[in-house]
């Protein structure tokens, strides 16, 4: 019997660290916690909770309802929530005029939760799609999205959630320049202290699927006005990492305070490289489709769920992100002991 790589290395035996659970805990490189977690919520304009049956376990709460979810996170540790609309199909039209409205959804949620939790930050997302009836984030003329025109528009928006008391606004619709536009448009009205967390690296993803489902978001493609079937204009080619570092360094550029990476556990890779070219906050989206593959399995009993969560959300701090935007947040932190 040959014993060669022993007798080559005698005492090298890594498994000596993980015989028994006190050392493995000494020597972990990354932990998780509840301050890692960013809830992804979704507030729609009825009463109660109407789940979202392509996401098990999530649905979309009334203003009320967000609140209460507001002092449940501050309860659990979880220092933010990020909140999207579902706002009635008859509201919506080709160019989101709801958008900016100061007496929608948004609004009053946002207002709802930092009146029931102001120790909680609220996320907004900039973003026109929840209110176009075709889907896109932007303003479509001969069947092409126009990029000055709809951050016109998201600057109106971002002002507004601004002005309902919100902490972050994350510019979610890929737009160029919006970030510097929105920077700008903040500055002279004086909010200075605006965080931007950017949509930087946001890839035209099948993993968003559920999600729209949940915002009841237009069918792309189909509606009253000319469309393109997908967002590959302005979201990017899964096949590109260079071209993510260039996004990134732009927004930083033009003003962002932290930065996302999204969907999340397929572009792992582009967290791990943002985050060793630029060290700022990297933030990775868990998005809806990564959420829904998960609760699948889990409820067919071909996952573990306590232990795939915590697997899953372990990775992206290993990957070096400074958070997770997640469906599963406040599942997660009641497992991390919250
Ligand atoms: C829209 C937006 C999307 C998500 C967040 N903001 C969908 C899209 O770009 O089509 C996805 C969230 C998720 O899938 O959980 N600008």
């Amino acid at each position: 019997m040959s014993h060669a790589p022993l007798a080559a290395y005698p005492a090298l035996r890594l498994r000596r660290l993980r015989q028994s659970d006190w050392i493995r805990r000494l020597v972990r490189e990354t932990v998780l916690t509840p301050a890692d977690l960013i809830w992804s919520m979704v507030v729609h304009e009825g009463e109660g909770q109407v789940p979202v049956p392509s996401m098990p376990g999530v649905a979309r709460l009334s203003v009320k309802e967000c609140a209460k979810a507001a002092i449940e996170a501050r309860r659990l540790g979880i220092p933010a929530i990020a909140v999207f609309p579902h706002i009635d199909g008859s509201k919506k039209d080709a160019i989101g005029s709801k958008a900016a409205d100061p007496d929608g959804v948004v609004a009053r949620a946002v207002k709802a939760m930092k009146d029931a939790a102001p120790e909680v930050g609220i996320m907004c997302d900039v973003a026109l799609d929840p209110f176009t009836d075709h889907g896109h984030d932007g303003l479509i003329e001969n069947g092409k999205i126009l990029n000055d025109a709809t951050i016109e528009r998201l600057v109106a928006q971002g002002l507004m959630q601004a002005a309902a008391g919100a902490d972050i606004l994350a510019p979610s619709d890929m737009m160029d320049g919006r970030c510097g536009i929105l920077r700008q448009a903040l500055e002279s009205a004086g909010y200075q202290d605006m965080m931007i967390m950017s949509y930087a690296a946001k890839y035209a993803s099948a993993f968003y699927g559920p999600y729209r489902d949940a915002i009841g978001s237009g069918k792309l493609g189909s509606g009253p006005v000319e469309n393109p079937g997908d967002k590959k204009t302005y979201q990017m080619d899964y096949a590109n990492s260079d071209e993510a570092l260039r996004e990134v360094a732009l927004d930083i550029a033009e003003g962002a305070d932290m930065v996302m990476v999204k969907p999340g556990l397929p572009y792992l890779d582009i967290v791990q490289r943002v985050v060793d070219a630029f060290h700022v906050p990297t933030f990775a989206f868990q998005v809806s489709g990564e959420y829904a593959m998960m609760k699948a399995a889990t409820q067919n009993g071909w996952l573990d769920e306590d232990r795939a969560i915590l697997e899953s959300l372990g990775a992206f701090k290993r990957a070096g992100a400074a958070g997770i935007i997640t469906y599963f947040a406040p599942q997660a932190a009641k497992l991390l002991g919250a």
